[in-house]
């Protein structure tokens, strides 16, 4: 489990930065349903508790959603949230081996990336095109860390500090003696290889293209992301 689901949800819901990221990627979402007559066929991955759920599925009441999330502790505190829903499928799988009996219009997943390991990522895209729609999109709202040499394991380890000094630094200044100590864990866990994965946007656009993807649309939506990193929300589509 990656933290109790309860601290996680009260942490995400008060994040500024992160729920900037879930309103572009309902916007995305939208700005796909308005421009299409039939009901879509909505697929989640990395569901976590269902924070991103909780803001789509009542905006499209009509569309067949299947919700996926592979930690047990997370994915139970989502079917509570839509009670009145009948056509929502939960199922507790990682996003790479996800099984299904048809296609989506639209793939989506918000802080879920990052979690796959890198040597499943080729797995997890290759997944999603098998389950896309010829004329589907992804979305993928995500932090990246800043540019790094991909030979490189020390520049990689640079990257990951520019990207989590400026926020344990943060909480230092305000005497967040948590706050340090949550930053420093995921600069850790980062670190080390588990847990968490994130990659530079150019290693993200390079292997979504090389699977068989085209990026549609990049929102870059946090302040020098060059040089820190930060949020950014992704459209794909299948190349034609
Ligand atoms: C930071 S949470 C984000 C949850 C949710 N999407 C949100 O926006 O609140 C990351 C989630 O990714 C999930 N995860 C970890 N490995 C995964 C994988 N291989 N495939 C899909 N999801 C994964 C974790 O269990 C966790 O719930």
């Amino acid at each position: 489990m990656l933290h109790d689901p309860f601290e996680f949800e009260a942490g995400q819901r008060n994040d500024k930065e992160y729920n900037g990221m879930l309103k572009e990627t309902l916007r995305a979402i939208v700005l796909f349903a308005n421009r299409r007559s039939k009901n879509l066929r909505i697929l989640e991955t990395g569901a976590g508790t269902g924070l991103f759920s909780e803001v789509y599925v009542p905006k499209f009441p009509q569309a067949e959603i299947v919700i996926s999330e592979p930690d047990e502790a997370y994915v139970s505190k989502i079917p509570p949230k839509f009670k009145g829903y009948r056509n929502i499928t939960y199922i507790q799988s990682v996003a790479e081996k996800l099984k299904w009996n048809g296609k989506f219009d639209v793939v989506v997943a918000t802080e879920s990336y990052h979690h796959i390991p890198d040597k499943e990522k080729v797995k997890f895209f290759e997944n999603v095109y098998r389950l896309l729609d010829r004329d589907g999109i992804v979305v993928i709202g995500d932090n990246f860390i800043p540019r790094y040499n991909v030979r490189s394991t020390k520049d990689r380890i640079r990257a990951l500090h520019d990207f989590w000094d400026p926020y344990i630094n943060e909480k230092k200044r305000r005497g967040d003696r948590e706050g340090v100590k949550t930053f420093s864990n995921a600069l850790r866990e980062a670190e080390s290889g588990s847990v968490e994965y994130k990659t530079s946007m150019e290693v993200f656009e390079k292997l979504a293209v090389r699977c068989g993807f085209k990026i549609s649309i990049k929102k870059e939506l946090s302040h020098d992301i060059n040089k820190r990193g930060g949020y950014v929300v992704y459209v794909l589509k299948k190349k034609k």
